[in-house]
């Protein structure tokens, strides 16, 4: 944090600055905070791989917390539901709690359909260049629904659920993601590797 990220945003309402800086909390943990941002359609395995990762990430010392949609909405965002604009507001809360946590040198894994690309674009900004690392979970709609492993899909095609995403609600495909994993038939252990490789690639771990 520097002077230059200090925002007021609300009236009378001043940043405390605090003196256990990110960068202090990054070295005790021997490694940098970043955010992993899982996006895909429902069913795509956003919260498996996510976990999945976290796990190898976690038994190699790193200090690590998943977020994840349908967890989240049981408390921070359970007053929203699924239109366009409770969407945003789910996105725009949930990358706001995701830069807390970077902010405490942790490495978060973020799984969430996040259908709108300007939504998961505002919260790659809201971040230092190379701390938001976009990973799109490549499984189609036929897939996703064939699985259909909360009975979701089938209620949305019997009309039990509205703005349902990839059926009654648009999902926005990344263009440029830093990974792209095809969680449609790729094996759990070759996506994870895949996304351990990609993130030693970006820097974020050693
Ligand atoms: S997001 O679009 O706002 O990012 P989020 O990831 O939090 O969605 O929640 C998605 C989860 O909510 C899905 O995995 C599914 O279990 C559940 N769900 C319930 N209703 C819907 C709906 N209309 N569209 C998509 N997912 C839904």
């Amino acid at each position: 944090m520097t002077n230059t990220d200090i925002q007021v945003v609300s009236a009378n309402v001043v940043w405390h600055m605090a003196t256990v800086t990110r960068e202090r909390r990054e070295h005790q943990n021997s490694h940098q905070g970043a955010i992993i941002w899982f996006t895909g359609l429902s069913g795509a395995g956003k919260s498996t791989l996510a976990h999945a990762v976290e796990e190898a990430l976690h038994q190699s010392g790193c200090r690590t917390m998943v977020l994840d949609g349908d967890n989240v909405r049981h408390g921070l965002c359970g007053d929203l539901g699924f239109t366009a604009a409770d969407r945003v507001e789910n996105i725009r809360r949930v990358g706001e709690v995701a830069k807390l946590f970077v902010e405490a040198g942790i490495i978060v894994l973020t799984a969430f359909i996040s259908p709108f690309g300007s939504d998961r674009e505002q919260v790659r900004n809201r971040m230092k260049k190379g701390d938001f690392i976009e990973i799109y979970c490549n499984a189609g709609i036929a897939v996703c629904e064939t699985r259909d492993v909360k009975g979701l899909y089938k209620k949305a095609r019997a009309g039990l659920i509205e703005d349902f995403t990839g059926i009654t609600s648009p999902y926005e495909p990344p263009l440029t993601p830093e990974m792209i994993v095809n969680t449609e038939s790729g094996e759990l252990n070759a996506c994870v590797d895949q996304v351990l490789d990609g993130l030693i690639k970006q820097g974020i771990l050693l």
